[in-house]
């Protein structure tokens, strides 16, 4: 239940300093007691609250996402109510060849009124190129690159961010190293409906969301349902974090799906409908039935609550949505299945119905982004066979899909300033193993197993 906002109506610069000193709730002094021998584990650190350091009608919180065949969606907040929503772009500095003009949105929540937020698609952009664009006609001048289209292509996953002193090492750790698009399984803020907390995310992760695609799905600190006024919820997350779901024939932010090089990637909501009579259920039916595994020779799906997980925090959330979904995304040969919402990492075997499967996904549990709640210690013991390695720490992933058959997936935790490598793992691409041929749907073509 989330807790009613005792929020006056103000701007949001006062509040900020109500909020360094309301919001340190954290427990500091969390007893380890399951740390490793060669690693001793941190507890959660404070909260960063992010002001803004441009003038008061500038862009901020920018950020971009995969919208659309060699498009890209830029989306800002400004206080500037006549700003127009318009983003002007080019591949060379200061010089902005072309223009396009989108909309605004803006919430309110109790006596929080948010800003205009202005989503814009540009495009059509050039594969693995660097564009310079500005917002509204107004400086900064931001830059990105878009991905490759063809492979090999490199994913960054994070989970359960938050905006702690630990998002921003996880944060650092990632663009310490080159990738291509974000990937973010759930629970982005942790605002928990104290919206000026979802303003501090957005120039927190402004960084590194204006020069890479970061594409979200939902977690449950994004639900802020609230009895009778708000019962559906996700109100700050749809109008922030729009991702593109109309694109992809999906009736609901809470779940859509895109292509980025030879990668078709499936965004489900743990927090919205999905038993067999439901518009996700049936979106994802005719999703998996239209992929092309020769123009997408993988499927990667991220969602939130966790399907496969031998922590004790949250046991057993995902399981109505594993018993309503796992089989269509067996038979769909699916490569890896993401999820957050455990703060830890852990890597399973392929699984199917609960057993070690040749043909069935690898699952990831990676949500330890660095959120203000901190690690989940207890993995039952002793660990499950199905279950290869499992860790509480702080940490983001990195997946570099090589070619049509290779992928390599590592863990790397945050050690204090460095980040240090701890799991690493080969995957061979499913569809194209030859103990699995048989369990594939019509939709496989044949020829895209014999082409390789
Ligand atoms: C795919 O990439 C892996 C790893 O780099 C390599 O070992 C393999 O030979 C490549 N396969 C093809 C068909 O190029
Ligand atoms: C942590 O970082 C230190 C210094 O870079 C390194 O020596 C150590 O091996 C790392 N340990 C772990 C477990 O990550
Ligand atoms: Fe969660």
């Amino acid at each position: 239940m989330p807790i009613p906002p005792t929020l006056e109506p103000t701007m949001e610069k006062r509040w900020s300093h109500v909020f360094l000193f309301t919001i340190f709730f954290f427990p500091q002094f969390l007893v380890q007691s399951h740390a490793s021998p060669e690693y001793t584990r941190q507890p959660p650190r404070p909260l960063i609250f992010s002001t803004n350091t441009r003038s008061d009608s500038a862009p901020q919180q920018v950020h971009i996402s995969l919208a659309g065949k060699d498009h890209m969606r830029v989306s800002w907040i400004s206080s500037d109510k006549h700003m127009p929503s318009t983003v002007d772009y080019g591949k060379i500095s200061g010089r902005y060849e072309a223009s396009a003009t989108g909309h605004d949105t803006s919430y309110t929540y109790f006596f929080y009124s948010s800003n205009k937020i202005r989503h814009v698609t540009i495009g059509p952009l050039d594969p693995s190129t660097t564009y310079y664009y500005r917002c509204g006609g107004s400086s900064p001048e931001f830059s990105f690159r878009t991905p490759p289209s063809t492979l090999p292509i490199e994913f960054v996953v994070v989970g359960d961010l938050g905006q702690t002193e630990w998002t921003a090492s996880t944060l650092a750790h990632v663009a310490a190293e080159d990738y291509d698009v974000f990937l973010l399984p759930g629970d982005l803020s942790y605002a928990d409906t104290q919206q000026p907390l979802w303003d501090s995310f957005g120039r927190l992760v402004e960084p590194y969301a204006s020069i890479r695609p970061w594409m979200v799905t939902e977690g449950n600190h994004e639900i802020e349902t609230f009895p009778i006024v708000y019962p559906h919820g996700f109100r700050a997350y749809n109008a922030r974090w729009l991702m593109p779901y109309q694109e992809s024939g999906s009736n609901s932010n809470l779940y859509y799906s895109f292509d980025v090089a030879g990668t078709h990637i499936v965004m489900l909501g743990s927090y919205t409908d999905f038993d067999a009579s439901s518009d996700q259920y049936k979106w994802l039916k005719a999703d998996l039935a239209k992929v092309d595994r020769i123009k997408t020779p993988w499927i990667l799906v991220l969602l939130h609550a966790p399907w496969y997980n031998t922590n004790s925090a949250h046991k057993g959330e995902g399981e109505s949505m594993r018993k309503a979904m796992e089989e269509m995304l067996y038979k769909a040969q699916v490569d890896v299945v993401f999820a957050g919402h455990v703060h830890a990492y852990e890597r399973f075997t392929r699984v199917y119905d609960n057993k070690a499967d040749p043909c069935g996904p690898v699952y990831v549990t990676i949500g330890d982004g660095g959120n203000r709640e901190g690690l989940a210690l207890d993995f039952e013991n002793p660990s499950p066979s199905i279950s290869l390695y499992r860790e509480p720490s702080f940490g983001h992933g990195r997946l570099r899909i090589y070619n049509n058959t290779h992928a390599r997936w590592s863990w790397h935790r945050n050690n204090e300033s460095d980040s240090f490598q701890a799991d690493e793992v080969w995957f061979e691409r499913l569809s194209s193993s030859n103990t699995c041929k048989g369990t594939v749907q019509g939709q496989i073509h044949s020829n895209s197993i014999d082409e390789l």
